[in-house]
């Protein structure tokens, strides 16, 4: 394994419980209405108070609002550039890093990739306990985007986690000793879970992902004492359009079962919509808001090929009675999705001046993949407002008054005579949180530029459980392409921090980074705006203007959003560093920087502290073949279709991987047909995440890969991007 931990966890040090209060807090006139909440009797009213609380930060978007707005101010735009780093802790894992870090009692939770959870000292970084949940191989290579995590929950001495593998599990928060673990999803599906839980009262919320693979979606709420179920609320039909005997049951057969035909690849695949990321919580509606994802398989010809229904609940925001988990509205953002538009990025709950004469209105927001920015009506999904973020869209040419896309005929086509998409799967935002600051009325969206053309292959489903998405991977990829084509892929892909406005829906300001895939985002009331990008930097903005005013080199990529807090009067900033995720498996090509994987840190920073950021591991990955050009044309254009199907979502497009899985073109391995063998067809790595394709691939399509992959090494050389092997 890659990763080495001290199994046991070790003991857990006596912390003082007491925080002090600090003077750069703005507080309300009676402060005593305010409990900072310690371990032991942290609930979900703290989590509703916990704006007023901003020492600690207790849930995954800070709040229940989520807007990942702080109101701590001792670090203000004067004196941000005297942040230095006051410790570090080296997570020794290698592959993405999602999670913010939560933070309460002095102590940190945080967890990193194959959903390990470390406990650690917030002010020192002392290590207290670390809790490996023992995800295997098999399951690992289940996910579409990495073993990532994105963090925690708290609740009364516990901390909850959602478990790669489909546990949801409650730790004690002292000791790391599991309290309970509720296996949430069938085991012999491709489900997964990166989300962090959410604790709403006495239940803890979950959903899953695998919409890609060929799974139905749900949410579920479990108690939080004991991981019983409470309720469900399934966001595809039932097969058989029966009653499934959950909370959706009624929704279902008084509309949603309709806007399904009776046949296509739904009724196996599960039709998708996996609630993988965003749930939040209302305080005001009593509602659990959550996201849907994109549908299972993308294409809809092959997925629903009767009729035109919309497919509830592709790709929508619904509300749900927060105790019951009874539908009370819904909105979907990409009616009979067939793009990979999951509505499950970051919702954010506020009060904005769009009601009439400017009065305040409770409003939910939400930047999609698909490239609108949307404001609703909080109590009843009612569409306010939509506007597209992004500067070039080829899927729609705008809304209609109810908040529906005008789509373009051809980009429905797709499926009939392909497209090129923009936004593409990756969408114009993914699920690196955004922020909102009620001082400054902006939100802060990590947004990006990710073309893809959409292709259809209606055999590209008979690999079961795995993508079976009806499109083709290898869409347009010739095996052999001139020099200059990757820079020339790389110009389309861009990313940008984009300061956007929710009442005017127009852009205030953007600040462009080097390509898509950055980080998640912290504001604060010092109008100040954090973010790490790809290139492993965090940058504090002024909020205003978007000015830089600090950077800090981080030595890996970022992909996880801040948090901060506040102990002994000084305060701090907290990131998880950790190159991997989506973006770096699924589009090596669209990174052309790391080599060797990082290995992931938990970096926290304070004004006036002089400590330094851990070295970039030492590069060893020798940029030339390991072995001999063979195969002919035909045999790399099979290599090159199964490649596609099979290898590409984690070893890259074009065999240029981000240097997150190792990239097959300077491997050793690939060079070696036994050794191929043994890992392709006989999964020798299977514990690491690289299982066997012996159920995919005959012995031919293994040696056709090899013959694809060594082609691509010397067509690297022949191009220019590697060197001529020494011939030493
Ligand atoms: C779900 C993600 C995933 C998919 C899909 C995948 N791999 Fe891998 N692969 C990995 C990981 C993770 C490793 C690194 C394992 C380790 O650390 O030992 C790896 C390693 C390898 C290695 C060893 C490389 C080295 O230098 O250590 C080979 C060879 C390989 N994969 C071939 C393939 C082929 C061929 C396919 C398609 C048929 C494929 N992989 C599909 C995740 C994947």
């Amino acid at each position: 394994m890659k990763f080495i931990l001290s199994g046991a966890a070790l003991a857990f040090s006596v912390l003082a419980f007491s925080i002090v209060l600090t003077g750069c807090v703005d507080k309300p006139e009676d402060k005593t209405t305010y409990d900072v909440p310690t371990l032991a009797n942290i609930n979900s009213e703290h989590i509703a108070n916990a704006a007023n609380t901003p020492e600690v930060w207790l849930s995954y978007g800070g709040t229940y609002d989520e807007q990942r707005f702080s109101r701590l101010k001792q670090i203000n735009q004067e004196n941000v550039n005297a942040l230095g780093v006051a410790w570090t802790y080296d997570l020794q894992t290698s592959r993405g890093v999602e999670a913010t870090p939560i933070v309460l009692d002095g102590i940190m939770y945080v967890t990193g990739s194959w959903s390990i959870v470390y406990a650690l000292d917030a002010k020192t970084g002392e290590e207290l306990w670390v809790y490996n949940p023992e995800v295997s191989g098999e399951d690992a290579a289940k996910g579409c985007c990495d073993v990532i995590n994105r963090g925690v929950a708290v609740h009364e001495g516990k901390v909850i986690v959602g478990v790669f593998d489909g546990r949801l599990e409650a730790l004690n928060a002292k000791t790391g000793d599991v309290i309970w673990s509720t296996l949430t999803v069938d085991k012999s599906m491709p489900y997964t879970i990166t989300g962090a839980p959410r604790v709403v009262k006495d239940k803890v919320l979950i959903g899953n992902g695998g919409a890609e693979l060929g799974v139905r979606g749900f949410v579920s709420a479990y108690d939080v004492n004991t991981g019983e179920l409470a309720w469900r609320f399934y966001t595809t039909p039932n097969p058989d359009k029966k009653p499934d005997g959950a909370a959706s049951d009624d929704i279902f057969a008084s509309a949603a079962n309709d806007t399904w035909g009776d046949s296509g690849k739904w009724k196996t695949e599960g039709g998708g919509g996996t609630v993988w990321d965003s749930i939040i919580y209302d305080t005001v509606n009593d509602s659990v808001i959550f996201g849907v994802g994109n549908a299972s398989p993308w294409n809809s010809d092959i997925r629903d090929p009767e009729g035109n229904g919309d497919n509830f609940f592709l790709s929508s925001i619904v509300a749900v009675d927060a105790d019951t988990g009874k539908y009370k509205w819904h909105f979907q953002t990409t009616p009979r999705d067939q793009y990979d538009f999951t509505a499950t990025q970051s919702l954010i709950l506020a009060d904005l001046p769009v009601g009439a004469k400017g009065a305040l209105r409770r409003v939910v927001m939400q930047a999609p993949k698909n490239g609108f920015y949307y404001v609703l009506d909080a109590a009843s999904g009612a569409f306010i407002s939509g506007k597209p973020f992004v500067d070039l869209m080829t899927w729609a040419t705008g809304l209609d008054a109810n908040g529906r896309p005008i789509e373009n005929p051809e980009a429905r086509n797709w499926t009939k005579n392909g497209f090129i998409n923009i936004p593409g799967p990756m969408g114009a935002h993914n699920w690196h949180p955004m922020a909102y600051n009620p001082q400054t009325g902006l939100a802060y969206i990590p947004a990006q530029q990710v073309p893809q053309a959409l292709v259809p292959n209606l055999k590209s489903n008979t690999n079961p459980k795995r993508w079976n998405i009806g499109g083709d991977l290898a869409a347009g990829v010739p095996p052999v392409f001139p020099k200059g084509t990757l820079d020339f892929i790389r110009k389309d892909f861009k990313g940008n921090l984009l300061a956007w406005d929710p009442v005017k829906q127009e852009a205030r300001w953007s600040v462009e980074h080097s390509g898509p895939g950055n980080g998640g985002v912290l504001t604060t009331a010092s109008n100040l705006v954090f973010q790490g990008t790809i290139d492993g930097e965090l940058v504090a903005y002024n909020a205003e203007n978007g000015d830089k005013l600090w950077g800090k080199q981080a030595n890996s990529g970022v992909v996880a959003p801040p948090s901060t807090y506040s102990i002994d009067g000084e305060q701090y900033i907290a990131i998880a560093t950790g190159w991997g995720g989506g973006w770096a498996l699924n589009y090596g090509v669209g990174w052309p920087k790391a080599v060797v994987p990082d290995v992931g840190h938990v970096i926290v920073f304070k004004l006036g502290a002089i400590g330094e950021v851990p070295d970039i591991p030492e590069n060893g990955v020798v940029m030339s073949p390991k072995g001999n050009d063979f195969g002919g044309a035909e045999m790399k254009t099979l290599g090159l279709r199964k490649y596609a199907e099979n290898c590409m979502v984690c070893h890259g497009p074009l065999v240029v991987s981000s240097g997150v899985i190792p990239d097959l073109r300077w491997s050793y391995l690939s060079a070696d047909k036994e050794a191929w063998n043994e890992i392709v067809l006989g999964g020798a790595l299977t514990d690491n995440g690289m299982v066997s394709f012996s159920k995919y691939l005959n012995a031919d399509e293994a040696e056709a890969i090899r013959a694809y992959v060594m082609g691509q090494s010397w067509l690297a050389v022949a191009n220019g991007d590697a060197k001529e092997p020494s011939t030493e």
